[in-house]
């Protein structure tokens, strides 16, 4: 994510050195900026080490990794960057979910290891006649929501608020909207508001045709609650590209046959991470030169 970082300022690439603890328990005096992705957590006690920090620009659109109220009390701009990798999550989200309906990864797996030779593959569920429930119409949510038109009758939601100029049925829970759903897709953000909202009984709701799709956060789920579910069909199969904790994927959901699970590879072109570096770079460009961030965090 350099970007043209060097060029224009003093770098210190902490993931060289420390690599799973990046920032190490050094107090870094001098430093004005911090540029980090979704991994490194920015709490209380990070920013203790960073007495002279000004800005933290975080490499993506989300910002549930960063305790907005330790940036504020410490007079800290937060910048993120939005708008660049919605289309990419939505496309990856659709594939997802075509994969995991039609089992496509498994299907693979078994022509790979040579079985096609013994035997056919067996028929798998299928999209027609599916209702699809989506978990947060913001911008990814609703790009989805776009791409699904051609591929099911019925779309739904579920979010803060009723959004008015969208033409989907609204439902005030997620338990409703999984109630009703047969595909559940989520594209919630992180943080406390959503922690474990996707619980055993949002699951019961989707049921045992029931297929969850994720690409939003793996904080949103229960993840030993989903586990469980998938291991005692109380739901059909699931699609993760994110998790409880990245990138520790537990034995037990990677012993799931019905999970089909990705590295957290939603927003992972080569032309959104060059758009995100671009943004994340003029920001900080911006903030010294000019003194205003382009795409500040607001609470
Ligand atoms: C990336 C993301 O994995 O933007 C986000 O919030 O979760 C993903 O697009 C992340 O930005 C890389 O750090």
């Amino acid at each position: 994510m350099e970007n043209g970082l060097a060029d224009r300022f003093a770098l210190i690439r902490f993931w060289e050195d420390e690599r799973r603890r990046p920032l190490g328990d050094t107090h870094w005096p001098g430093v004005r900026a911090l540029s980090l992705c979704i991994e490194t957590r920015v709490d209380d006690s990070l920013l203790a080490r960073f007495p002279d920090l000004e800005i933290i620009s975080t490499f993506g659109a989300g910002y549930d990794h960063i305790d907005l109220g330790a940036t504020s009390r410490c007079g800290l701009v937060v910048t993120n960057t939005p708008g660049l990798l919605d289309e990419d999550v939505a496309d990856l989200a659709l594939g997802l979910m075509i994969a995991t309906v039609r089992q496509i990864p498994q299907a693979e797996r078994f022509l790979r290891s040579g079985q096609w030779r013994q035997a056919q593959y067996p028929l798998t569920p299928t999209l027609r006649g599916r209702k699809v429930g989506i978990a947060g119409l913001g911008r990814i949510g609703s790009a989805i929501a776009r791409r699904l038109a051609p591929f099911v009758d019925e779309v739904s939601y579920c979010g803060r608020s009723r959004q008015q100029a969208v033409p989907y049925p609204f439902f005030s829970t997620i338990r409703a909207l999984a109630q009703w759903s047969d595909v559940l897709v989520c594209a919630l953000p992180g943080g406390s508001s959503t922690s474990r909202m996707v619980d055993a009984a949002v699951l019961k709701a989707l049921g045992p045709d029931g297929i969850f799709i994720n690409v939003g956060r793996g904080s949103v789920v229960d993840q030993p609650a989903l586990i469980s579910a998938l291991k005692t069909g109380e739901i059909l199969a699931a699609g993760l590209d994110v998790y409880e904790e990245e990138r520790a994927v537990p034995a037990d959901l990677l012993d799931c046959e019905r999970a089909v699970l990705l590295p957290h590879v939603g927003s992972s072109t080569h032309r959104a991470r060059q758009a995100m570096g671009d943004l994340l770079v003029r920001n900080l460009s911006n903030w010294f030169t000019h003194g205003a961030a382009l795409t500040p965090v607001t609470t």
